[in-house]
C-alpha cells in the first residue's frame, strides 16, 4: 500500500511569470543554492519515492541536463582540482532514477498527468508540482502516504485560503473524518467566490489512483480550455474514496516572482550565515 513512484509535470509554459520564462524552464530557477526542482526531488525521495517521472515539454531540456552526467564540466573540476565540486555534481546525477516522457503540448495539468499513464497505471503514484515549495519538518507527500496507508485511496493537500484567492485554485469540499482530514465529495476548477463549496484549496502535492487515467481519457477540457486535473478528481471521488489532508508547513508559489523572491529571502533567513547577509541589506547596513 505504499507509493514508490512520483510524477512530475513540467511542462507548463509559466507565462504568470514572464519574461524570465520565455528562455529559462522556472524549475531552474535558484531557490537560495539549488534550482527549485531538486526540492521536489529530495520531497520525493524523502517520502520514500524510488522512481521519479518527468512530464517535460519542449523548453525543459535543462531540467533533463541538470540531473545528467555532464562530462566535460567533470573532466575540467578534476583537472583543476576541484574535487569537492567534482564529488557534488556526480551526487546530482546519481540522486535518483528519472524517467522523462515528454507532453507534446500544453494542454492541461490533467493531459501532463495522462502522459504519465504507460509508467503509472498499475499501482498509486504521487505527484508534485515543484512550483509549490513547501517548508516543513515533514514533507508534504510523506504526510499524504501516510494518510494513504491508513485508510487507502487518493490522497490530495488541502490549504485554507482567503475568499480573495479562490477563484485562483481547486477548491474541495467535504466531511471532516478526523481533524485535517476530509473525504472529499465535491471539488471545482477556478470557480467563483459564490461557487466555491469551501475555502479548501487544492496545493500541489496529491497521491493518485490508477483509475485516474480512464477519467482523463474520457474527459474534456475544462476551466481556461484546459484538460484539469480537479474534474478528473471529482468524478474519481464519485466512485472510490478521495480524502483531503490539510497539509502541515509553510508553502511558496515560486511559478510566481513574488513567491519566488519570498521563498528565497524566507530560506535565506533560516540559513545562519545567508541570515546576517538578508538583514544587512534589509537594513541598509
Ligand atoms: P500551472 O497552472 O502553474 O501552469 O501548472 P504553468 O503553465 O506551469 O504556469 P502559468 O500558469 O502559465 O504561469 C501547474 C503544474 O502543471 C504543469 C506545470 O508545469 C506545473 O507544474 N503543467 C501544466 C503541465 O505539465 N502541462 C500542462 O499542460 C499544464
Amino acid at each position: 500500500m505504499t507509493v514508490k513512484k512520483c510524477l512530475f509535470p513540467v511542462a507548463g509554459l509559466g507565462t504568470r511569470f514572464l519574461p524570465v520564462t520565455k528562455e529559462i524552464a522556472k524549475e531552474m530557477l535558484p531557490l537560495v543554492n539549488r534550482p527549485i526542482i531538486s526540492y521536489g526531488v529530495e520531497e520525493a525521495l524523502g517520502s520514500g519515492c524510488e522512481e521519479i517521472v518527468m512530464i517535460t515539454g519542449r523548453a525543459k531540456r535543462s531540467i533533463e541536463n541538470y540531473f545528467d552526467r555532464s562530462f566535460e564540466l567533470e573532466d575540467l573540476l578534476l583537472r583543476r582540482g576541484k574535487k569537492e565540486l567534482y564529488d557534488k555534481m556526480i551526487a546530482i546525477s546519481e540522486l535518483a532514477e528519472i524517467l522523462y516522457i515528454r507532453q507534446r503540448e500544453p494542454l492541461g495539468l490533467g493531459h501532463a498527468v495522462l502522459c504519465g499513464e504507460p509508467v503509472c497505471s498499475s499501482e498509486y503514484f504521487g505527484v508534485i508540482l515543484p512550483d509549490d515549495v513547501f517548508i516543513h519538518t515533514e514533507p508534504v507527500l510523506s504526510q499524504l502516504i501516510k494518510v494513504h496507508e491508513r485508510l487507502g485511496g487518493s490522497v490530495i493537500a488541502l490549504e485554507l485560503v482567503s475568499d480573495e484567492d479562490v477563484s485562483r485554485y481547486g477548491i474541495a469540499s467535504g466531511v471532516e473524518i478526523e481533524p485535517g482530514i476530509f473525504r472529499i465529495n465535491d471539488m471545482i476548477e477556478k470557480p467563483k467566490l459564490s461557487e466555491a463549496p469551501s475555502n479548501y484549496a487544492i496545493m500541489g502535492r496529491y497521491v493518485l489512483s490508477p483509475e485516474i487515467f480512464p477519467i482523463l481519457h474520457s474527459q474534456g477540457t475544462g476551466a481556461g480550455g484546459e484538460i484539469q486535473l480537479t474534474d478528473a478528481l471529482r468524478t474519481l471521488a464519485k466512485n472510490e474514496p478521495v480524502y483531503g489532508v490539510v497539509y502541515k508547513g509553510r508553502r511558496f508559489d515560486c511559478g510566481t516572482q513574488k513567491g519566488w523572491l519570498s521563498a528565497n529571502i524566507q530560506l535565506a533567513l533560516e540559513d545562519p550565515e545567508l541570515r546576517k547577509m538578508v538583514l544587512k541589506v534589509v537594513e541598509g547596513k
